[in-house]
């Protein structure tokens, strides 16, 4: 049988190999997580443990398991003091940016506009690639369905996605049924599927060939938003028929969401899994996060010291780590398990929007209305760089797979590109 293996470093928040192998005539996927992985292990000893649990590592393919993880181990160990510098500023839209997402190889990127179209960029030139054209309202929520990258989905105001081809720009199928905007959405990692969520407060399943509806949740009138995006990821990481919903207990029954939930004294800004689902972080306008356990749907903690809303919460990509962004112009980064408070992040001088950690780990970037985007050293809690150059608010930005090249889309209607 075709065993086909992949390393997956940080592609959806995890550190795994990925095998992809056929049984019975069906295409099937594992995965081995290596989340301890270190570049001091013993690649031997690495190996051994990986074998004695996974059968399907045979020896005649443990030279290539091996490879992958020296693969991982080189590109854990590189010293990162690197430096950004404004590559390109692009003219990007006629109005302002939405989002921003980098293709897996990060080669090219997309920028979603509130000009009602989408654009494929090429990374190393700036040049406009393609521009994908036919929704009637603001272009919010893009993806790429990484690693392949052959096709993008676009959700738009207008309550339809589309999902187009990456080389020609051509719109494969437009996803009617949604009745109000669509404001996220993701691929799962076979690409077969996309997962919407609206502001109708359902998440619905398409099939990317078909174009056909696959599947429908509806979620309770108070469910908060983000939440429909965790459930989105859920959903499109998951899926498999028949359908059982792979979602922590907490989304079974919407009441429960909303007894469970209950904690928080202002609305959700934002909802964030770890990366094996089990812990959910929540950003508040009650200035506070709170840390869940995702099966049982306590609060384990309550992150506090922000002076006002926090608008947007992160894990880093292993899950140790929480980082922030709040109105009152700083970030912070937890420690996900003792909830304590490791740094603070000063500098900006308006409401930071975006908080992201490099795919290494030793990073923040934060996104503000200050103009700027700035990186900070998560072991010091310094800023090495301050990101200048946008004339208004900075909506997005994202690190690339390899952490060597940041994209920011602004207020202004450019998106920058820094490495
Ligand atoms: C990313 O985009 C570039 C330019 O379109 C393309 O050549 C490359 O194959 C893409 N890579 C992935 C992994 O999608
Ligand atoms: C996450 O944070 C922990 C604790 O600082 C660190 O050991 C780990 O390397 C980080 N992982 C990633 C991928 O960011």
């Amino acid at each position: 049988n075709v065993l086909k293996l992949l390393l997956e470093r940080y592609f959806h928040i995890y550190y795994r190999i990925i095998l992809d192998y056929e049984k019975g005539g069906q295409q099937r996927t594992k995965s081995i997580d290596l989340l301890d992985l270190t570049p001091e292990c013993d690649v031997n000893e690495v190996l051994s443990e990986i074998r004695r649990v996974e059968p399907l590592i045979t020896a005649s393919r443990a030279e290539q398991v091996k490879i992958l993880i020296q693969r991982l181990q080189d590109k854990l160990s590189k010293p990162d003091n690197r430096k950004f510098y404004l590559f390109k500023a692009l003219q990007a839209h006629i109005l302002p940016l939405t989002n921003v997402a980098f293709n897996k190889s990060g080669s090219s990127f997309i920028t979603g506009s509130y000009d009602r179209t989408c654009k494929i960029w090429d990374t190393a030139s700036g040049e406009e690639l393609q521009t994908l054209e036919g929704h009637r309202n603001v272009v919010y929520a893009i993806a790429f369905n990484n690693p392949y990258g052959d096709k993008i989905a676009t959700g738009s105001f207008d309550k339809t996605c589309r999902l187009w081809s990456t080389e020609t720009g051509k719109c494969f199928h437009t996803f009617r049924g949604h009745t109000a905007e669509i404001v996220c959405l993701a691929f799962n990692p076979q690409s077969t599927l996309v997962a919407t969520g609206s502001m109708d407060t359902t998440a619905k399943l398409w099939d990317v060939e078909s174009g056909e509806e696959v599947y429908t949740l509806v979620v309770s009138i108070s469910i908060f938003l983000p939440t429909v995006q965790s459930i989105c990821f859920t959903l499109s990481v998951d899926y498999s028929p028949p359908f059982v919903p792979p979602l922590p207990s907490i989304f079974y029954s919407p009441t429960a969401v909303v007894h469970t939930l209950i904690g928080h004294r202002g609305e959700i800004s934002s909802v964030n899994f770890n990366w094996d689902s089990s812990l959910i972080v929540t950003a508040s306008m009650d200035k506070t996060c709170k840390v869940w356990d995702a099966d049982g749907g306590q609060c384990l903690a309550t992150l506090i010291g922000h002076d006002d809303e926090v608008l947007d919460v992160c894990f880093n990509y292993t899950g140790q780590l929480i980082a922030t962004a709040s109105a009152d112009g700083t970030s912070r980064v937890f420690n996900a398990q003792t909830h304590e408070c490791v740094c603070k992040l000063e500098g900006h001088e308006g409401e930071i929007s975006k908080v992201c950690f490099n795919p290494q780990g030793t990073c923040v970037l934060t996104a503000s209305a200050d103009k700027t985007a700035r990186v900070w050293s998560v072991s010091s809690g310094s800023c090495l760089q301050v990101l200048e150059g946008h004339t208004d608010e900075i909506f997005s930005c994202a690190f690339n797979y390899e952490g060597d090249t940041i994209i920011t889309g602004s207020k202004d209607n450019t998106c920058r590109i820094w490495r």
